[in-house]
């Protein structure tokens, strides 16, 4: 049976983020093939190209290796201002900076969780801009836009809007059936 290692990156850095909630409920869902683990990214520093200039920083070469060598990436995050969250999108520019393009052909399904009503649908479609520009490979749909994210899990944590958890299910199968696609290509 095949075995799926997934990378699942989270566009808030609070501790307590409802899309880092999200990526769990998705790891409890997700077909026994799949593992996910969560990457720390956190301490990236901002781009700057002096600072690239003096050598690329240990914790831009981990995060574009746990990219490398994982088979495929989930991407939870909030929306900022209508556009993708600056730290999300300051790592992926580091990422472009690096030797070998981790993004490149790698498989990717995208959820975001906002407290916003549209939760989040404006920044995922300049997400997937982004991440074409480096030539990853994007599940179309099912989309998942988690709104008035503060409503869906309880105390504890768990994801508790069964359409919701439906949907997830559902973009888990078909994001399994889309890295066993493009593994055979
Ligand atoms: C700087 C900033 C900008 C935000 N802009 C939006 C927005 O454009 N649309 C939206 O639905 N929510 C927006 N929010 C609210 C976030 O959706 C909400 O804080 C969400 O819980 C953040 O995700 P997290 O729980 O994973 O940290 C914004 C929050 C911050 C801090």
């Amino acid at each position: 049976m095949a075995s799926y290692k997934v990378l699942g990156i989270c566009g808030s850095l609070r501790k307590k983020s409802y899309n880092r909630l999200a990526l769990q409920a998705a790891a409890e869902l997700m077909p026994n093939s799949m593992q996910l683990t969560i990457a720390d990214y956190s301490e990236i520093p901002l781009y700057n190209q002096d600072v690239q200039d003096r050598g690329i920083p240990a914790a831009v070469t981990r995060f574009g290796e746990e990219i490398r060598t994982a088979d495929a990436l989930l991407i939870a995050s909030p929306e900022y201002n209508f556009s993708i969250s600056g730290v999300l999108k300051n790592a992926i520019d580091w990422m472009t900076r690096i030797p070998v393009q981790p993004f490149k052909d790698k498989p990717v399904a995208l959820i975001s969780a906002t407290g916003g009503p549209v939760g989040g649908a404006r920044h995922q479609y300049e997400l997937r801009k982004v991440l074409g520009s480096q030539d990853a490979l994007v599940l179309t749909r099912p989309e998942i836009f988690i709104g008035a994210c503060y409503t869906r899990f309880d105390a504890s944590g768990k994801l508790i809007d069964e359409a919701t958890r439906k949907l997830l299910a559902d973009q888990m199968l078909a994001f399994e059936s889309w890295i066993a696609r493009l593994a055979r290509v």
